[in-house]
């Protein structure tokens, strides 16, 4: 009888060490699957995550291969564990609530014109300065150097992270009254811009009356003749077929249309390491992408505008250039200053 009881003893003695044994491993593995739950923040798993990314201009265009290419890098490195959704036309937000959407992390990644963020920070002028840089090449290296670097960290006081700046390239004038060659033509035209004090300016010193209007009520604002003219470039011309509704088409490139890849930064910080690192490298794959393909598309877009002929193009000599420079050089003079001379001196530079 004692033998059973001690027998009895040692079966439930190991009944009960193998059941808690159990406990321990499911616990352990609840603990683990629970951090994934947290989308893995603290531990080195690929965040669950669904990243949205809107702007406000067409398919065809160097913003949305950029953003393609990041969507493509970035499902792909994380096995799908992220999911990237590409917005294009405005059709998440546009101009008047992006970057508002942005702040309150309702949308991961927009990439506005920087003409668009002058309220923000004056150095987002830059593009607009007139005749500044010679090429994309020149505006990549003033905002991937230090003093492009510093206004893109001026926006941290928003919340927002500037990760880098991608060309469309440089603008020019399209409107529906006059063919433009002199800076005296555009006296009395009413033109639309992207917005901002410089670009005013510039049109106010030409004689010109300006309004900004959001990109997506351009097409119709030039069909009913809000405004004459406009300026942009080939490829957003192009991509929105403005030139159903401009008949004059003047190739100066006085300004540029150059985009803010920006994110939010509590976003960006809620992301592990291993997530921003694939995030980081999709935004670099996207970055390449659209540096790459910007004057491919403004030349294959030229091309598309002079083949359906609806937009009489004139491209502008050397010496008629040289008339609108002087005419805007105290524009510029004055703008040099409210930006920071130091800034301007060095985006000059970027152009040896
Ligand atoms: C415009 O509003 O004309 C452009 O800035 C649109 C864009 O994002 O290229």
């Amino acid at each position: 009888m004692k033998k059973i009881q001690k027998l009895l003893v040692v079966a439930v003695t190991l009944l009960l060490v193998f059941s808690l044994a159990a406990c321990g491993s499911s616990s352990k593995e609840t603990s683990s699957s629970s951090s994934g739950g947290e989308k893995g923040k603290s531990g080195n798993d690929i965040q669950e995550l669904t990243i949205k990314i809107s702007h406000v201009v067409a398919e065809n265009t160097p913003k949305q291969a950029g953003a393609i290419a990041m969507k493509e890098y970035i499902e792909k490195e994380s096995g799908g564990k992220i999911k990237v959704q590409v917005y294009p036309n405005s059709q998440l937000f546009g101009d008047k609530d992006e970057y508002q959407n942005l702040v309150a992390n309702n949308v991961q990644f927009i990439i506005p014109d920087m003409s668009k963020m002058v309220g923000n920070d004056p150095g987002f002028n830059v593009p607009a300065m007139p005749f500044l840089f010679k090429d994309d090449a020149a505006a990549e290296a003033f905002w991937d150097g230090e003093k492009g670097q510093e206004i893109f960290k001026r926006l941290e006081k928003d919340g927002v992270h500037g990760l880098a700046m991608w060309p469309n390239g440089a603008k020019h004038m399209t409107n529906n009254k006059k063919a433009i060659s002199k800076p005296e033509d555009l006296k009395g035209l009413k033109i639309r811009t992207q917005g901002g004090q410089l670009l005013e300016e510039i049109y106010g010193k030409l004689n010109a009356g300006s309004v900004s209007i959001p990109f997506n009520e351009l097409y119709t604002a030039l069909q009913q003749g809000t405004v004459d003219g406009e300026e942009n470039t080939f490829s957003n011309i192009e991509s929105k077929k403005f030139d159903e509704v401009q008949k004059y088409t003047t190739v100066m490139g006085h300004t540029r249309v150059d985009y803010a890849l920006l994110t939010n930064t509590k976003f960006w910080d809620s992301l592990n390491e291993k997530t921003k690192e694939i995030v980081q490298k999709g935004v670099e794959a996207g970055t390449k992408v659209a540096r790459d393909s910007a004057a491919k598309l403004n030349e294959d877009a030229l091309k598309k505008l002079k083949d359906r002929g609806q937009t009489k193009i004139n491209e502008l000599s050397p010496a008629e250039i040289e008339a609108f420079k002087k005419e805007l050089q105290p524009v510029y003079d004055e703008w040099a200053k409210k930006i920071g001379e130091d800034i301007i001196k060095d985006a000059e530079s970027k152009n040896k």
